[in-house]
């Protein structure tokens, strides 16, 4: 894969990291990235599935993808486009992971609903939601070794200043979630439930790739790669084919 060059590339054991010189460039080489590798897993797989991020650093990302460099080339009809975490909110809300998603390309792009799998935020209760979109996961897409865990091509994730991932928040029991693909959380600090996929969905993944962009994620990225203690949810990403992460300059500043 050839990845729009980065300023520098810092490897920590298992993690990947590209530094680029801008929040555009990374948005710009996380596209490329994206569009890249669906179109070499449809070429082997016929199949591409990735889980999309919510928050802000990848709107740019997704609109990238809908551009004329990739709008005619990137395999449409064969991606199925799940999400990482959800807000337990209606898909109409401006707080949807979906919505944002629908907004910055999906609605433009040439992609049926079929291939499209929001979470389902309407039930009596966040945990039957949760179970809904696991067996939804399990039904789209397959599963190795043995495993009940659905097996995403590449999961799309961001990372809060507080070093969540997902809806991984700190303090939060989903984050020793062992058996469940995913889980519903109900986050103090937000007073909101989220629905979000678990680490053994995370870690069971072919490609995890976390964006990270501003200033203000430069002291928890640090920590990340450094603290040997697992302080922050984001530390227990454990994926065996390794993490690539996507920063900018900013977020990098005070990695050496
Ligand atoms: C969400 C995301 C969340 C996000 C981080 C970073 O639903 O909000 O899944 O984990 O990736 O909070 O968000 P920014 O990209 O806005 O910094």
């Amino acid at each position: 894969m050839i990845l729009m060059k980065a300023k520098i590339t810092h490897t920590y054991g298992n993690n990947l990291v590209h530094v680029y010189d801008s929040a555009a460039n990374l948005k710009m080489a996380a596209t490329e990235l994206i569009a890249q590798q669906a179109v070499e897993m449809v070429a082997r797989q016929s199949r591409f599935s990735i889980a999309l991020s919510g928050g802000s650093t990848p709107v740019g990302v997704y609109q990238g993808l809908i551009s004329d460099k990739w709008l005619k080339r990137f395999p449409w009809e064969q991606t199925q486009f799940v999400f990482g975490d959800e807000r337990y909110v209606p898909a109409d809300d401006a707080m949807s992971n979906y919505k944002m998603a629908m907004d910055a390309f999906l609605q433009a792009a040439p992609v049926s609903d079929a291939n499209i799998y929001p979470v389902p935020t309407h039930c009596e209760h966040p945990d039957d939601c949760a179970e809904i979109y696991e067996r939804t996961l399990r039904e789209a897409l397959h599963t190795k070794d043995n495993s009940e865990i659905p097996v995403i091509d590449l999961v799309l994730l961001g990372m809060g200043d507080d070093g969540h991932t997902a809806s991984l928040f700190p303090d939060t029991e989903i984050l020793t979630e062992s058996a469940s693909a995913v889980a519903a959380v109900y986050v103090d600090k937000l007073d909101s439930w989220r629905i979000s996929l678990t680490f053994p969905t995370i870690n069971n993944a072919s490609q995890v790739v976390v964006l990270v962009a501003g200033e203000n994620k430069a002291a928890v990225l640090r920590e990340v790669f450094t603290t040997q203690t697992k302080k922050y949810p984001i530390q227990s990403l454990d994926n065996p084919n390794g993490v690539v992460w996507l920063v900018d300059q900013s977020a990098a500043s005070q990695l050496d």
